[in-house]
Parts: C-alpha cells; structure tokens; sequence
C-alpha cells in the first residue's frame, strides 16, 4: 500500500476530519524528528499515522475488544479505558493494514502510557503525538525544540509536563508512565513518585 492509499483507509477507519488531521500531523512531526536522530522516517510516519486507529471507539467497546485479543487490561485501564487504544490501534494495525514490524506495533502500542523500556522509535512517536502543532499548552515549542536536539530530555520533560498536567486534574499517572519516567529522569528515585504539590 503506497502512503497516500494508506491515508486515505486510514481517514476513511477514522470516519472524522479532526482526528485524521490529528494523524497526519503526527505523521509529519515523527518523520521531522525521526530524520533528526536517524531512526527510519518510514517507520514513524507509518506509526504515527496508525497511532490512533481506535482512538475514538467507546470505553466500552475498547474493553470489549481488548478482552476479545487477550490484550492486557491492568486495573489503571479499567478505570481509564481510553488508554486501551493504543494496544488495540496496534492490533487494528496489524489485522487491518497489514503491519507486521515488531518496532512500528510497539510504537502504535505504547504512544498513550509509554513503557519501562521506550526504544527511539517509540520515544519519537509519543513526543509527535504530544508535540504535533495542533496541541496547544504552554510548553509545546520549547518541549518541541529539545526534542529536535535530544530525545532523552525531550522525554524527561513531556513526562513531567504531564504529570503536572495529571495533578491539576487531580488524575493519577499510569504505572507505565511512572516506570517511563524512571528510564529519562535517574534523579527520581525507585518507587518514589515526585512531589507535584
Ligand atoms: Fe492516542
Ligand atoms: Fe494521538
């Protein structure tokens, strides 16, 4: 399938105009900073454009498929459903437009919650899907601009970017993110979140 036919399946799965621009843009900033750091930009953008393939489907129904697959649903995800898209996208991934690459499915997998082991490819797909130009909170550019020159710092700073942005919620992070941020930041100790208050 070329890139412009798998736009087009992929807008047509999606079945709305936001979400797919969403994509595209992911696509477009994976492939910027894939080029940057020498990770194959076919990989990227093919991930990031599958990023979200059941990004819109009820909580419901992700948990329904998810069970369906035997994907993993931890207590976090059952009380956050919405997460659940990001393994069932790799799944929708696989089953539907044919990816088979181990790398692309991890990173389609793990774009939402990250993983206690985030490869650069994975790295770059979750800093495009929270750093495309269509976000719009106060430290998108400058997380945006470290991400051009170095992805570890990138990581470190989009991980507490949200947390905070949890914490003003009054959300709780995901084990997975809090594993994540272990890898980026050394000077968060094991087992001990950060203070956000
Ligand atoms: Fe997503
Ligand atoms: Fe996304």
């Amino acid at each position: 399938m070329s890139y412009a036919e798998l736009t087009r399946a992929v807008r047509a799965h999606l079945d709305q105009d936001h979400r797919y621009r969403h994509c595209v843009r992911v696509a477009r900033s994976a492939d910027v900073l894939a080029q940057i750091h020498g990770v194959d930009p076919r990989k990227a953008r093919l991930a990031a454009l599958l990023h979200d393939l059941a990004r819109l489907y009820s909580g419901e129904r992700l948990i329904d498929e998810c069970e369906r697959r035997d994907l993993p649903i931890g207590e976090f995800e059952r009380r956050n459903p919405v997460v659940l898209h990001a393994p069932l996208g790799a799944a929708l991934a696989r089953e539907q437009f044919g990816v088979e690459d181990p790398e692309v499915l991890s990173a389609i997998a793990k774009h939402t919650l990250g993983d206690e082991a985030m490869s650069p490819l994975d790295c770059i797909v979750y800093l495009a899907d929270a750093l495309e130009p269509g976000r719009d909170f106060a430290n998108r550019r400058f997380i945006w601009d470290l991400a051009c020159v170095d992805l570890r710092a990138a990581m470190s700073a989009a991980i507490v970017d949200n947390f905070l942005y949890l914490a003003s919620l009054a959300r709780e992070p995901a084990p997975q993110t809090v594993a994540m941020q272990r890898i980026f930041d050394p000077s968060v100790s094991q087992g001990v979140q950060p203070s956000l208050n």
